[in-house]
């Protein structure tokens, strides 16, 4: 068959979404299965974000601004930057991917902690760079020293996610002032803040407060998570004007949509909410890991809205054994199991399927 694909792209693993609910309580016979696979916030929707959208829907005819004047205004006045910094696109992981683009050329390098967000490796493979992963820490965190160590002259872009995901492990101040003093001025570093609204620990620094004004430093955050807008799709960046206006230039156009625009906008004026809605999360992310600790889970500490068990080699039988009872959770064969903190009732469900699982 004639190839019309990249041959370089075939031993590429896809991204893997979670599995679907309903299709996983049709097969068990069950009323409902339980998804706690993608990070999201159990909550529903923020109050007046389903209006917002409504009202922005009726104009669903028209290109939305490309601009995105007013939600780079609101961001910019939350952050106190100026507006010229700011970037949004469909979802963080396209800003992730348009960054890529605007600073790799076929053969450059793009380095990241491994195991980390299973996008990194796709995004770089897609723009034609080298990933350079750098295995996580004994205690599952980046290795910022190895990864000092590992820059070369084809290093184009590092990514930092703090909070690790899938690990929640998070970096401290000290390690990130001695790592991002060691990398050259011409290397981008990508702090990716996916889960920096369920940080509870003070010495966790905000990468957009303490190194924001670098110029070789992105503040990569989403309003999927903590936000609960992951299903609308927008994320954002903050950057040093010159970097986001040539990220805007490569950016897809009107990406951000409308409805996108309307809701983040109105999610935005719903801080308070949030706030609370993260303090039940991280109530019980100690709840949960506590509770698998005592079941002999050595789990690290978790500063996002998952935990991590780093069950090896029974990280397939265990996601198989809670699937079996309902509960989706998210397997990375052969390391471990992430899973997503929910409800506290959900949250209590899992226990006891991962109480059964350890068991069998
Ligand atoms: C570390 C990290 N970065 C980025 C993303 C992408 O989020 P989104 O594209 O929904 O903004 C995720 C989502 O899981 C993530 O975990």
């Amino acid at each position: 068959m004639t190839r019309l694909t990249r041959a370089d792209l075939d031993a590429l693993p896809a991204y893997v979404p979670g599995r679907n609910v309903a299709d996983l309580a049709r097969e068990l016979g069950i009323a409902e299965a339980i998804k706690l696979a993608s990070n999201e916030v159990p909550y529903g929707p923020l109050p007046g974000v389903v209006e917002a959208v409504t009202e922005a829907a009726r104009e669903m005819h028209r290109y939305p601004d490309m601009g995105v004047l007013r939600l780079r205004d609101a961001l910019a006045e939350r952050f106190g930057v100026a507006a010229d910094r700011v970037v949004t696109g469909c979802g963080s992981v396209a800003l992730a991917e348009t960054l890529v683009k605007a600073t790799c050329l076929p053969g450059d390098e793009v380095m990241f902690s491994w195991r980390s967000f299973e996008a990194y490796p796709i995004i770089a493979a897609g723009a034609g760079a080298a990933s350079v992963r750098v295995p996580n820490t004994a205690a599952h965190g980046h290795d910022l020293t190895a990864m000092a160590a590992a820059i070369t002259d084809r290093t184009r872009l590092i990514f930092v996610c703090n909070p690790n995901n899938p690990t929640g492990t998070a970096l401290r101040r000290p390690e990130l002032d001695r790592f991002l003093a060691a990398v050259p001025s011409d290397v981008l570093v990508v702090l990716d803040e996916a889960y920096r609204e369920l940080v509870t620990d003070p010495t966790v620094p905000d990468g957009l407060e303490t190194y924001g004004d670098r110029a070789n430093i992105v503040v990569l955050r989403t309003m999927s998570k903590a936000w609960g807008l992951a299903g609308m799709r927008m994320g954002y960046l903050v950057a040093q004007p010159e970097v986001a206006a040539t990220v805007r230039k490569v950016v897809t156009p009107f990406s951000t949509s409308l409805v996108a625009q309307a809701a983040a906008l109105a999610a935005l004026a719903q801080e308070q909410e949030v706030v609370r809605r993260c303090a039940l999360v991280t109530a019980e992310r100690e709840r949960v890991t506590e509770a698998l600790r005592k079941l002999s889970i050595d789990i690290p500490d978790s500063q996002a809205n998952f935990v991590w068990l780093p069950l090896g080699d029974r990280t397939a039988a265990f996601t198989a054994a809670c699937e079996s009872r309902g509960v989706i959770v998210r397997g990375f064969h052969p390391d471990g199991v992430r899973v997503t903190i929910g409800t506290p009732e959900e949250n209590d469900t899992f226990l006891a399927a991962a109480e059964a699982a350890l068991a069998a």
